[in-house]
């Protein structure tokens, strides 16, 4: 069986919503430290809604694939949809990921939900500070 699912080839071959937004609602970046991949995601927001979404993915394989196809999965959502986007949900779209590589997808939920906490925090939103339970902003996770 190969190690890859078609649907990861093709978001890693293709990667869709790459890039950056000016003037972004939101933007979310965490870092995964034990490998050192960087992954970053713009949001652009209107009336609650996730208008647009792109994202630079400084990784592996893996971690692309996700941002892809999560960018794809919250594009045109609310933002309370957004946030409950899980790694989970974005390794059954990919059609699953290798056990070791199941870290890269939490890359992809970590950096969303960073994005949205940035929309809350720019625009005076209350949010529970619970629904951001790691929170990387730590000098250990940006440690690169
Ligand atoms: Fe670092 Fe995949 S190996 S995100």
């Amino acid at each position: 069986m190969a190690l890859y699912t078609e649907k990861v080839m093709d978001h890693f071959m293709n990667p869709r919503n790459v890039g950056e937004i000016e003037n972004a609602d939101g933007i979310g970046e965490v870092g995964n430290a034990k490998c050192g991949d960087i992954m970053k995601i713009y949001l652009k927001i209107e009336n609650n809604v996730i208008q647009d979404v792109k994202f630079e993915t400084f990784g592996c394989g893996s971690a692309i694939a996700s941002s892809s196809v999560a960018t794809e999965m919250i594009k045109g959502k609310t933002v309370e949809e957004a946030l409950a986007l899980s790694n989970k949900a974005v390794v059954e779209e990919l059609g699953g990921l290798p056990p070791q590589k199941l870290h890269c997808s939490v890359l992809a939920e970590e950096a969303i939900k960073s994005a949205v906490k940035d929309y809350y925090d720019k625009n005076g939103i209350e949010y529970d500070k619970s629904q951001f339970p790691a929170d990387h902003d730590c000098g250990a996770c940006h440690m690169v």
